[in-house]
């Protein structure tokens, strides 16, 4: 029915749209259904390829990745950065915290001491008001972990936030945060209510919002590769250089995007390939991650990169530390059928452990990206795989693709400079044929 209406009403040839939408739901009903259930007015699959990144050795215990991306060279760049490190040690990798937060924000016109000798009170109620629903949490050795009152009324008149935070164990946990911030702004509103001693312009509390905070910089993980500079010997002897010119470039290229915004969102952006594809794979939140990243890439007042490279006496150390709140149970993590295969492929990771992977391919990318910038560009990978791309699109065959891969092996690609090749192969092929 949405179909035929949207492809009545919007489309030039109904027909066809209606055939190609209906071409990419799933065959097996009960399966579309689960599909169709995570959203409203679904029409059908929108199709994206899902790899695998072979390599990853992470604290010592060997990882194929899933990745969930459209753009060329990235999954290639992740599992050839990988096999890299494979062979000098793997990706180290350590949790600092998985501290959640979460918000209450509201209004209150009253004096601010007042309210602050009231709190230790209220943070007792707000606890005992939100047993029911934290006691499954608490059993599996989370809950809350603290609340503050702050102030915020120098900047906004009457503004305080509850500002609270959580562990959610191996959840992201964001409807179990929601639903104790709302249980949290009933209670603060009763307890004000009731509160004796309280003049009657003090009793009313106006909660503006409640709702979790997708900024987690205490969600932190930390990764870091390193080996000998003569390391780099082969890779720098092939672009001319020694070990120590590659490193070093390696390491000015990384300054630069600690400096510069222009280049650190770039920089990062390569990092995000990395990590947004094992996200989106793992059924996990990519715009929250995304959002809590860049925040974090600027929590000095400047966006920067998020890895740093640092050169030793003879040791190459490039570490990335970021914030990523995700989870590996519940949500889409238990409802998408292949969110719940990468996690299998994973070997049913703990959050914790997802974390340390899904930092690991962003640092490999981010190898990958500045390794093929400083030597030989990016654009000699990319449009290898943007030559697949092409052909398939000019609806090449085989044999013709073959022949078009070996012709651009040392030419620049681009599309027009793909079809005259193959309008000229295939001349010269109906031209020998007898
Ligand atoms: C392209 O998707 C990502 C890069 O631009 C990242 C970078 O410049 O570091 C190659």
């Amino acid at each position: 029915m949405k179909i035929q209406w949207l492809a009545e009403n919007f489309f030039v040839d109904p027909a066809a749209v209606e055939l190609d939408m209906c071409s990419w739901q799933h065959p097996d009903p009960q399966q579309q259904r689960v599909l169709d259930g995570f959203t409203e007015n679904a029409l059908a699959n929108f199709p994206l390829p899902y790899s695998a990144a072979p390599n990853f050795l992470i604290n010592g215990r060997l990882y194929a990745v899933p990745m969930v991306i459209e753009e060329s060279s990235v999954v290639a760049a992740a599992s050839s950065a990988a096999k890299f490190w494979l062979d000098r040690g793997g990706f180290h990798a350590e949790v600092w915290d998985t501290m959640k937060l979460g918000q209450v924000h509201f209004r209150w016109a009253g004096n601010t001491e007042r309210l602050r000798s009231l709190f230790p009170e209220l943070e007792d109620r707000l606890m005992r008001d939100s047993e029911d629903i934290t006691a499954n949490m608490r059993q599996r050795g989370g809950g809350i972990t603290n609340i503050e009152l702050l102030d915020f009324t120098h900047l906004e008149p009457d503004y305080y936030q509850l500002r609270v935070a959580f562990e959610t164990c191996d959840s992201m946990g964001a409807n179990f945060i929601n639903s104790v911030l709302e249980r949290f702004a009933t209670t603060l509103e009763l307890f004000m209510t009731e509160c004796a001693g309280l003049a009657d312009t003090e009793r009313d509390v106006e909660v503006i919002m409640s709702i979790l905070s997708n900024y987690t910089p205490d969600c932190l993980v930390r990764v870091w590769v390193e080996c000998p500079i003569s390391s780099f010997s082969e890779l720098a002897h092939k672009q001319g250089m020694d070990a120590h010119q590659l490193a070093e470039r390696f390491a000015t290229a990384v300054r630069i995007a600690g400096i510069d915004p222009y280049r650190a969102v770039t920089h990062n952006k390569g990092i995000f390939n990395g990590i947004d594809a094992v996200v989106m794979a793992t059924g996990n939140d990519f715009r929250a991650i995304e959002a809590c990243g860049h925040a974090y890439a600027a929590r000095d007042g400047q966006y920067r990169s998020l890895s740093v490279c640092t050169i030793g006496e003879d040791l190459f150390r490039f570490e990335l530390e970021i914030p990523l709140a995700v989870g590996t149970v519940g949500g889409l993590t238990a409802l998408h059928p292949l969110a719940k295969r990468s996690l299998e492929m994973l070997g049913h990771p703990s959050a914790r452990e997802l974390m340390m992977i899904i930092a690991s391919v962003g640092l490999a990318q981010n190898f990958g990206a500045v390794r093929s910038l400083i030597t030989t560009g990016i654009q000699k990978g990319h449009m290898k795989m943007h030559l697949t791309n092409i052909l398939n699109h000019l609806g090449a065959t085989e044999e013709e693709a073959a022949a078009a891969q070996h012709n651009f092996q040392d030419q620049t690609v681009s599309f027009s400079s793909a079809r005259t090749f193959l309008e000229q192969y295939r001349k010269e092929i109906m031209m020998r044929i007898p």
